[in-house]
């Protein structure tokens, strides 16, 4: 068993873990936040993906003692104050879902985009969520989603764009 420390969507957790635990299953399984699914468990779908230290990474590929002293954010953790985020309003607005298994990990990719690049192209957004895969939605309202939740003076725009 190793011991870790790790700050999860605010709060500090220490844990003795085994050395082959994956991220994921910490989260979910010791840490019952379930809100962050398992696709896959190959790297594949990237429902998984959380925010660790600033980047998003499919938690199915991490070990949790790889997260040893880090910070960690889930999708549970990106409500403000209780309130949605601008890019989960956008999604539910824009209706970037349809069942939801992949909406965890659909925000968690575009945060990302968003905080390196706070207005992509509609083109720029599809290559940020490639990693990420969708069975319900065929990827329109998502990129739509993300377009509006970006904020741009032309959204409209490239809301026309995505939608020709
Ligand atoms: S469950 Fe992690 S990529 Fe699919
Ligand atoms: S909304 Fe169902 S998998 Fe994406």
């Amino acid at each position: 068993m190793t011991h870790i420390k790790v700050k999860v969507d605010g709060t500090t957790y220490e844990d003795d873990v085994e050395p082959r635990l994956l991220l994921a299953h910490y989260l979910r399984d010791r840490l019952g936040l379930t809100g962050t699914p398992i696709g896959c468990d190959t790297s594949n779908c990237g429902a998984c993906t959380v925010d660790l230290d600033g980047a998003s990474v499919k938690s199915c590929s991490v070990l949790a003692v790889q997260a040893d002293g880090s910070e960690v954010t889930t999708v549970q953790g990106l409500a403000e104050n209780g309130e949605w985020t601008a890019l989960q309003r956008a999604f539910h607005e824009q209706h970037g879902l349809q069942c939801g298994y992949c909406t965890p990990g659909m925000l968690m990719a575009a945060r990302d985009l968003l905080r390196e690049n706070p207005h992509p192209k509609p083109n720029q957004v599809r290559e940020a969520l490639e990693g990420n895969l969708c069975r319900c939605t065929g990827y329109q309202n998502i990129v739509r989603a993300v377009l509006v939740a970006s904020g741009e003076k032309i959204v409209q725009k490239v809301v026309e764009e995505v939608e020709a």
